[in-house]
């Protein structure tokens, strides 16, 4: 069962989402001694890391993964590694052997996924259950890199893959479903009224994952949270 939290805008939304966090944060390195998220690329996610900065965490304990990332160097303006790093590494002095970037510099897409899976699966001894994955929306039911009609969306074993998105023309790096929904908590965060049909179309509409990726999401142990604002909301329950 899903949890939504409908919030007056993009920054109760983001207001929310830290308090989250760094809830399930505190409770994972109570248990375990660490906590481990996969952080989301995209827009949405950067208030977000903007309000953790001033969180009080034992942030030697958190260890950051990406969701997806696009096929540019770490510097480019379109790295999600950039953002993160921009508006939270940088600002809480993190220490780089706690973040688990994607390399897309290594070059041949197959061996960014390889490298990346292997780096994911040794840090987890196995087959990652994160903590936590915070995950977006796209107005076209993507999450994370797994767009509509694409390989990746079929993928039922491996941790990460390169995925070819026709509609962007480009190679996009992303973790799997299988990992996805392995993970102990997963937050949506989406924002705006650009996606409220889209919205609507993932949690009320009829089962179409092929078309509406983010559909497939659905934990086979763990929580599943969705944190929208008024505007990208505005549509549930309008029948
Ligand atoms: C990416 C993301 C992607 C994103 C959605 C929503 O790398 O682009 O991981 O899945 O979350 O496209 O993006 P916005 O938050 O910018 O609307």
């Amino acid at each position: 069962m899903s949890n939504i939290r409908i919030c007056d805008n993009s920054d109760e939304l983001s207001t929310q989402a830290a308090e989250f966090f760094i809830e399930t944060a505190r409770k994972a390195t109570r248990k375990t001694g660490r906590f481990t998220v996969a952080l989301s690329g995209g827009s949405t996610p950067r208030l977000l890391h903007q309000k953790l900065v001033s969180a009080s965490l034992d942030w030697k304990k958190i260890f950051f993964f990406f969701g997806d990332e696009r096929n540019v160097p770490p510097d480019h303006h379109e790295s999600n590694f950039r953002m993160a790093f921009e508006t939270l590494f940088h600002p809480l002095n993190i220490d780089h052997a706690n973040v688990y970037r994607w390399q897309p510099e290594i070059g041949n897409p197959l061996e960014v996924a390889i490298d990346y899976a292997f780096r994911t699966a040794t840090f987890f001894e196995g087959f990652p259950r994160f903590d936590l994955i915070l995950l977006g929306l796209g107005s076209d039911g993507h999450t994370a890199s797994l767009f509509p009609q694409t390989e990746a969306l079929e993928e039922t074993s491996d941790i990460a893959v390169a995925n070819w998105v026709d509609k962007l023309e480009e190679e996009r790096f992303t973790l799997t479903f299988p990992v996805i929904n392995n993970a102990e908590h997963i937050a949506f965060l989406v924002s705006g009224k650009e996606k409220a049909a889209t919205l609507k179309d993932v949690i009320e509409g009829e089962f179409r994952p092929k078309n509406l990726p983010a559909q497939s999401v659905s934990p086979v142990d763990g929580t599943l949270h969705w944190f929208a604002d008024k505007a990208a909301a505005s549509l549930l329950g309008n029948d």
